[in-house]
C-alpha cells in the first residue's frame, strides 16, 4: 500500500495583545462597520516588540510535541512558511530547532506568502511518502505587525500576527490525498515587499519611501483571489472524484470574508462546513490555515476519516488546494 503524509498532531500560538477594529478607528481614517463588512475581521493579535516569528513557531511546535507526547529530538525535519522570518538568515526553521531543542533535524523555510503553509506541506509530505522520514513538522508563521503600515488605512486594517503547525507522520490509511499548486509571477507588482532585498538594499531612500512595508493592490489582488480559490478548489475534489457533499470540513485561506463565500458558493457546501475564524485574527498569512485547523481540532468540528479541503491563495501570486482523510481522535 501506498505511504500518504498524515496530520498526527496540530498546535497553534497566537499573542495575548489584541488590536480591534476600535482601535485602529483612533489610529487611521477607518471604521469598524467599514472593516466588518469588507473584509469579516473585528479583531486582530499583535506581537510584542522584541519577539519574533521564530517566537511563535517554537511555542506551537512545544504544543504539538506536547500534543503527540514526543520529544522534539525526534524530529526530523521542520519546515517553516513565512513572508516575515525573523533575518533573512539563519532561517526561521533553524532558530525554531533551537528554541524547542529539535537537536536532530534539519530545517528550512519556504517564502510563498499566504500560500507558504500549504507549500511547505507540500514539500514535507514529500519526505514522509517517499520513506526519507518518520517525523516531518510543518510551521506557518508570521508576524504581519512587523511589515505593516499602521498609516495605510488600505492594508493594516487586514492583518494579524500567528503561528501554528502540524506533526506529519506515515499512515497507509489516513492523510494527504493530493495537491494542487500554483504560481505566476506577473502578480508580483500588486503585492510586495519591495526593499530590503538584493534589489534595493536597505538605504534611507527606500526608508523614507515606505518600501519596507507590505504594498497591495487589493482590488488587484481581490479580483484574482476571488476567481482562484474557488476554482482549485472545486478542481481538486472533481479530479479526485468528489463532489462539494462528501466534504466534511473546507480549511480556506482567512484573507477576506468575501472571497471565502466566493470559493463555498462555487463548492455547494453547507456554511456549518467551512471553518472560520478571520474575525477574531485577521489575515495571518502563512498562519490561517493551520490556525484555522487547530480551532476546528480543539473545538470538535473534525472526526477521524473525514474529508478535509484546504485551499489558498497569496502574494506571488500564488495559490493551490489540499484533500485529505482526517486520521486524529477527537481531542
Ligand atoms: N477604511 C475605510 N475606507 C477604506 C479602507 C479602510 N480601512 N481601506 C480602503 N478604503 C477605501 C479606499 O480608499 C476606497 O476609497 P476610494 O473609492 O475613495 O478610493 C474605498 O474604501 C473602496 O476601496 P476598494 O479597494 O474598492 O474596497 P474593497 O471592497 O475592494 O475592499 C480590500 C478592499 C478589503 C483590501 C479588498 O480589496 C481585498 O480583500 N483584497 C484582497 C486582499 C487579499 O486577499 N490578500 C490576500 C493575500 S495577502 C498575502 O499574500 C500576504
Amino acid at each position: 500500500m501506498n505511504l500518504r503524509a498524515k496530520i498526527s498532531a496540530v498546535a497553534h500560538y497566537v499573542p495575548d495583545k489584541i488590536l480591534s477594529n476600535f482601535d485602529l478607528e483612533k489610529m487611521v481614517d477607518t471604521s469598524d462597520e467599514w472593516i466588518r463588512s469588507r473584509t469579516g475581521i473585528s479583531e486582530r493579535r499583535i506581537l510584542e516588540d522584541g519577539k519574533a516569528t521564530s517566537d511563535m513557531g517554537a511555542e506551537a511546535v512545544k504544543r504539538l510535541c506536547e500534543q503527540r507526547g514526543i520529544s522534539p529530538k525526534e524530529i526530523d525535519l521542520i519546515i517553516v512558511g513565512t513572508v516575515t522570518p525573523d533575518m533573512f538568515f539563519p532561517s526561521t526553521g533553524n532558530l525554531i530547532q533551537e528554541k524547542v531543542g529539535a537537536k536532530n533535524a534539519w530545517s528550512y523555510d519556504v517564502a510563498a506568502a499566504c500560500s507558504g503553509f500549504l507549500y511547505a506541506l507540500a514539500s514535507g509530505a514529500q519526505y514522509i511518502t517517499s520513506g526519507m522520514h518518520k517525523k516531518v513538522v510543518v510551521v506557518g508563521g508570521d508576524k504581519m505587525s512587523s511589515i505593516v503600515n499602521y498609516q495605510d488605512r488600505n492594508t493594516c486594517v487586514l492583518f494579524g500576527d500567528a503561528a501554528a503547525a502540524v506533526l506529519l507522520e506515515p499512515d497507509e490509511e489516513y492523510g494527504i490525498m493530493d495537491f494542487i499548486l500554483h504560481s505566476d509571477g506577473s502578480g508580483a507588482e500588486y503585492l510586495r515587499m519591495k526593499a530590503g532585498g538584493s534589489l534595493y538594499p536597505a538605504s534611507l531612500e527606500t526608508v523614507t519611501q515606505d518600501w519596507h512595508f507590505l504594498y497591495q493592490d487589493g482590488k488587484q489582488v481581490f479580483k484574482f483571489a476571488v476567481t482562484k480559490m474557488a476554482e482549485v478548489s472545486v478542481k481538486i475534489l472533481e479530479k479526485n472524484g468528489f463532489h462539494g457533499d462528501d466534504l466534511a470540513l473546507f480549511v480556506p485561506h482567512q484573507a477576506n470574508l468575501r472571497i471565502i463565500d466566493a470559493a463555498v458558493k462555487r463548492l455547494g457546501i453547507d456554511y456549518e462546513k467551512v471553518m472560520i475564524n478571520i474575525n477574531k485574527y485577521g489575515n495571518t498569512t502563512a498562519a490561517t490555515i493551520p490556525l484555522a485547523l487547530s480551532e476546528a481540532y480543539q473545538q470538535g468540528k473534525l472526526e477521524k476519516g473525514d474529508l478535509v479541503l484546504f485551499a489558498t491563495f497569496g502574494g506571488g501570486f500564488t495559490w493551490g488546494s489540499s484533500l485529505l482523510r482526517w486520521g486524529m481522535d477527537k481531542p
